[in-house]
């Protein structure tokens, strides 16, 4: 036995080294994997988050009937079907209408009662895997007599997602569940109004729809969009490190226009990120947040008075 270790080792060190190696070479292959994925598709998963990243990773070996990541990276290298599914199965698009109604609540109340000073109101739904959500917003927005003058932007990076999305037609086995829902968010008719049957599903309305812009975007990689009043990024960012989260948050930020808002996810919060300062909490059991007006100080370090023309008052 003693012949089989490295002559210069001794026996003690044997079993540890093995352990770290085997550890060390799975993170190994994971990084090489994330690193072909990159190169060859454009999709940076580097800075999603290690836990959650690597269940789904480990969804994709027993997927695809494999034994381990090595002989993973093969397969999406060459095969640029394997890395669709691949792409499919680290997209989670678990979504619903009026998905926590409170916070829909909320958003008429605190959000949509600022918007309305407005003569034009920009809304980015980034994440918005099947959709739900965004006809959720446009419903609310037609409640408050604000849909016509409203432009919705929905993006997800996930293809598959936004076709069902830009069809708007969902089965009918979960509009009981929504309509519970619609009804808890404060929604002032019947859900059905919005939607027609057709057998075993239900199509939403062109009037809903026509105002929605539904498009590809990758917040790993693309710009974000210009002169939003409103962006909501909910149950996206928990998938990402902080690295990531704070890039992203940054984007939003870039978007917004100043008090412009922002909504989260339940689990989600801006605090303990580098944007923290720009915003503040509109309620405090709530994930929305509103753009503060910036201050700049000039180079001699007096604090300029902020421009209203600037600050969009009708929102503070
Ligand atoms: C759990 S769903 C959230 C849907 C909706 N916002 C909600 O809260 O009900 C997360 C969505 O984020 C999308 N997503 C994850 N990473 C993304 C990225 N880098 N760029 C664009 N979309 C991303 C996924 O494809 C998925 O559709």
């Amino acid at each position: 036995m003693l012949s089989r270790q490295p002559q210069n080792k001794s026996v003690d060190e044997a079993p540890a080294r093995t352990l770290l190696s085997s550890l060390q070479r799975q993170e190994m292959e994971i990084d090489l994997l994330l690193q072909s994925v990159y190169q060859l598709y454009g999709y940076d998963f580097r800075h999603y988050a290690k836990a959650s990243l690597h269940r789904r990773i480990n969804n994709v070996i027993i997927r695809e009937q494999l034994n381990n990541v090595a002989e993973l990276i093969p397969l999406i290298v060459h095969d640029q079907y394997a890395f669709d599914r691949f792409l499919q199965e680290m997209s989670i698009t678990v979504t619903a209408m009026f998905r926590d109604p409170g916070l829909f609540q909320l958003l008429k109340q605190k959000v949509l009662i600022k918007l309305q000073t407005y003569p034009r109101i920009n809304i980015w739904h980034a994440g918005c895997a099947t959709g739900e959500e965004v006809y959720s917003m446009a419903i609310m927005l037609h409640e408050a007599g604000l849909l016509e003058r409203s432009r919705i932007y929905a993006t997800d990076y996930n293809n598959q997602a936004l076709t069902i999305a830009e069809k708007g037609i969902y089965p009918l086995k979960n509009m009981r569940q929504y309509s519970e829902n619609y009804q808890r968010a404060g929604g002032e008719y019947s859900l059905s109004d919005y939607c027609h049957q057709k057998y075993s599903e239900v199509l939403f309305d062109a009037k809903l729809r026509d105002k929605i812009t539904f498009a590809h975007h990758n917040l790993m990689k693309d710009q974000g969009f210009a002169q939003m009043h409103l962006v909501l990024c909910r149950n996206v960012l928990i998938y990402f490190d902080n690295h990531l989260k704070d890039r992203v948050l940054q984007m939003i930020s870039n978007s917004l226009v100043t008090r412009g808002f922002l909504m989260l996810g339940d689990k989600e919060t801006i605090n303990l990120s580098s944007v923290a300062q720009q915003f503040e909490s509109v309620s405090a059991r709530s994930r929305i947040y509103q753009k503060k007006i910036q201050i700049v100080s000039d180079v001699s370090g007096v604090v300029p008075e902020a421009d209203p023309a600037l600050v969009g008052g009708s929102l503070n």
